[in-house]
């Protein structure tokens, strides 16, 4: 089976196409990112490289040629490639409309001509907004806060018209809060151990009581790999949240990191709140549990300690953003000003 990964060289991404070369032979992964400040080469150790299954192209989502190029020999689809951090689309809306939503109808368009079996498409829960009611399912209001949020209900809804007016085989998926090994550090858990390693200001956005349902990233790429092997019929049409049902607050967070870490909790700074910020996030899990047999395996806790063992035991992954990255220095002083 040939899967097109676009945004593979990213977090979510990265982490889906090492699991899968590492479980699966029958799978032959083309990853298709455009390497922005959040596309990462070393998010694929050299192993990867040599996987006769893995095939990279550097290229752009928006790119109608090299698109439809690819979609010729292709067989399956899951869409990661996204411009993805909140603050950024608050600073800047432009690259998210751009990407977000013109990116995914290229790609839509795209499988209009050259058909796939499946279309997995990644959205996002923050097309709900704050929290209406508990817990969250896939008929809650969408109400995105964000230009970010806006940008990537837009891509969703797309994605939906293009199964109801062309019946082709969508399948939404809105994942709620990731976190995991290699994330980009301007992400608020990877962000908040990075700080901490170096004694550094943990900043919190308004009182820190604001909540978010967070799942460990691998437990989250499990429900990717169901994705591509349960029946097409089963799922095509459908919108399906991944989350743990269960929330935690900003504060507990910085508090447990610290408390891991060993450091004084006098590094925590409260900071003006985020403008727009969604104040909870708890997903429903029933449908993912019932539609494909997925639940979140990992406690929180055990996540977060795993996380921060990966943080110290990758500094010079680290290293090269936090030095190395224009755009990270750019927006964590630009914003936090600490
Ligand atoms: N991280 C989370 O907590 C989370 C939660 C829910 C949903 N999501 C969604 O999951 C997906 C992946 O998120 P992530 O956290 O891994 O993001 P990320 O920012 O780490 O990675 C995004 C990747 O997309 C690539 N990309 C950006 N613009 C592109 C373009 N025009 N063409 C090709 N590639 C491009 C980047 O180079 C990068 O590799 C996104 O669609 C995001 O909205 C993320």
């Amino acid at each position: 089976m040939r899967l097109l990964v676009t945004g593979g060289a990213g977090f979510i991404g990265s982490n889906f196409v090492r699991c899968i070369l590492e479980k699966r032979k029958d799978i032959r992964i083309i990853v298709l990112d455009a390497l922005t400040y959040a596309g990462n080469l070393d998010n694929f150790p050299g192993w990867v490289w040599e996987d006769a299954n893995f095939c990279f192209f550097h290229g752009d989502i928006r790119d109608e040629t090299l698109v439809r190029n690819l979609m010729r020999n292709t067989d399956k689809v899951i869409h990661f490639a996204a411009e993805t951090h909140v603050d950024r689309s608050i600073d800047n809306s432009d690259p998210f409309i751009s990407t977000d939503i013109k990116g995914t109808q290229v790609l839509l368009e795209t499988i209009r001509k050259e058909p796939v079996e499946r279309f997995i498409h990644i959205s996002t829960s923050e097309v709900y907004g704050t929290t209406e009611k508990v817990p969250m399912d896939e008929e809650h209001p969408l109400k995105p806060q964000s230009p970010y949020a806006a940008a990537k209900a837009g891509a969703d809804r797309l994605a939906y018209s293009f199964f109801f007016t062309y019946d082709l085989p969508l399948i939404i998926i809105r994942p709620f809060n990731n976190y995991g090994p290699n994330q980009f550090p301007e992400k608020l858990i990877p962000l908040f151990i990075t700080n901490a390693m170096e004694e550094k200001p943990l900043p919190v956005y308004g009182t820190g009581k604001n909540t978010r349902d967070w799942i460990y990233v691998k437990d989250c790429v499990k429900a990717f790999e169901k994705l591509l092997d349960v029946d097409v019929k089963k799922i095509k049409g459908e919108v399906i949240n991944l989350g743990s049902g269960k929330d935690t607050n900003v504060l507990t967070i910085a508090d447990t990191i610290l408390g891991e870490l060993g450091k004084d909790k006098s590094l925590i700074k409260f900071v003006a709140d985020r403008l727009g910020h969604v104040k909870r996030h708890i997903s429903s899990t029933e449908k993912a549990k019932k539609v494909i047999g997925w639940e979140a395996e990992t406690d929180f806790q055990k996540g977060l300690i795993s996380t921060i063992k990966w943080y110290k035991e990758n500094e010079e992954w680290l290293r090269k953003i936090k030095e190395g990255k224009r755009e990270y220095k750019e927006i964590y002083e630009k914003w936090y000003r600490l």
